[in-house]
């Protein structure tokens, strides 16, 4: 300590009174040209830079801060390695005592840092333990599992009911025959359906294949498979050239369904689709045939349904369209129509699903947000 030896002798003192030590030499250690950092060696001094030492590194509470503390209080620059450092000017019969003295506050300053650092040391960890604790008795976010669409399970609980009374359920396909679509069923080349307006076409041209318009094919494509009788429902997607707006879209599901035997009439027809009608909006339910043209019905009829407990009151509402079927059609499969009578049906689902549950935006159906699907129960 350069600084603290500048030309000046000094008299020590265990005491630590320093007017005492002043008077032995004529000058005191408080103006003898210390820096006031640097204390001079007493036992006062030595106590209080060991009192400073111990709060200080006391006072740490984290490895940063103890670490500050023990280069402030034990490094070579702090105030006890000054007070070592003055040993060297102590006089002989005092330099063991003092050497003692200042030996002991050090050993108590390093053991305080290592006793700090361990208590730290435990602190920090139990910091850590907390922090980082992983709840296993939690329950884990589950992947919600989704929702299968409404519209599936609408088609499936209409097919059902049909199945339960002994019917089968078909598929057909949905790149269609332009005969299937349309000749088939009685539709002239110039109906207005087959227009380039209404129907997609899929080229080249003379392949005559469409996305079918309607589940109608079905009809005939069952007749010429299984022949009769036959019972069959058929649900399936649709396409038609219309824009997407609340209450149209270009991609649109059907169930269709036909029944060729003996003796069929309409009275058959009423009270399947009064079944239908029960089983799907409820048994307050009733339904009525409104005269009108199909050309693959004769007679034809709109199908209106009576919905008690419609979202905006009870009132009629179109449901789809049904008829006994043409013999043009029946004849179209080799079926001949003075033996065989039957009747067919065909419905909206995405209408049967908004009027039953009162969704009102089409849109919704199409934007595969699940939470749309959910309200309608989870059913898998
Ligand atoms: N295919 C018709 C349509 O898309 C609905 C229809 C009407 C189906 C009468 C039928 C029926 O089976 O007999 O508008």
């Amino acid at each position: 300590m350069a600084r603290a030896h500048r030309g000046t002798s000094h008299v020590f003192s265990l005491t630590g009174d320093l007017e005492a030590a002043a008077e032995g030499c004529g000058e005191s250690a408080l103006n003898s040209g210390f820096v006031s950092d640097s204390p001079t060696i007493s036992e006062s001094a030595v106590a209080a830079v060991l009192d400073s030492a111990l709060i200080a590194i006391e006072a740490a509470t984290d490895m940063t801060a103890l670490k500050a503390a023990k280069s402030a209080h034990a490094g070579e620059s702090s105030p006890i390695a000054a007070l070592n450092g003055q040993l060297r000017d102590v006089p002989a019969d005092q330099k063991a005592a003092f050497g003692k003295l200042v030996g002991q506050a050090r050993a108590r300053i390093g053991q305080a840092v290592v006793a700090r650092e361990a208590d730290v040391a435990v602190a920090e960890e139990q910091q850590r333990l907390v922090s980082e604790t992983i709840d296993v008795t939690a329950i884990a976010p589950l992947r919600l599992a989704g929702g299968r669409h409404p519209l599936t399970t609408l088609m499936e609980q209409m097919s059902d009911v049909f199945v339960s009374m002994g019917w089968e359920v078909v598929e057909g396909p949905e790149l269609e025959n332009e005969w299937f679509n349309f000749d088939a069923l009685n539709m002239d080349a110039d109906h207005p359906a087959r227009g380039t307006q209404d129907t997609f076409f899929v080229e080249p041209e003379d392949r005559h294949l469409l996305l079918r318009t309607q589940t109608s094919p079905v009809q005939v494509r069952s007749l010429l498979d299984r022949g009769v009788p036959l019972y069959v429902v058929s649900p399936g997607r649709v396409f038609r050239k219309d824009e997407l707006d609340a209450t149209h879209t270009p991609v649109f599901h059907q169930l269709e369904g036909i029944a060729i035997d003996k003796g069929l009439t309409m009275a058959h027809l009423r009270g399947t689709l009064e079944h239908l009608a029960h089983a799907i909006i409820g048994e307050g339910a009733r339904i009525r045939l409104r005269p009108n043209y199909f050309p693959f019905t004769e007679p034809s009829a709109e199908l209106d349904v009576w919905h008690p407990t419609f979202k905006e009151g009870p009132r009629w509402i179109e449901w789809g369209g049904c008829g006994m079927v043409n013999p043009n059609v029946l004849r179209a499969a080799g079926i001949d129509p003075d033996v065989y009578q039957g009747f067919a049906f065909g419905m909206g689902i995405e209408r049967t699903l908004m009027f039953r549950n009162g969704v009102s935006d089409m849109r919704d159906m199409v934007e595969g947000d699940v939470r749309f699907s959910q309200q309608f129960g989870m059913v898998v």
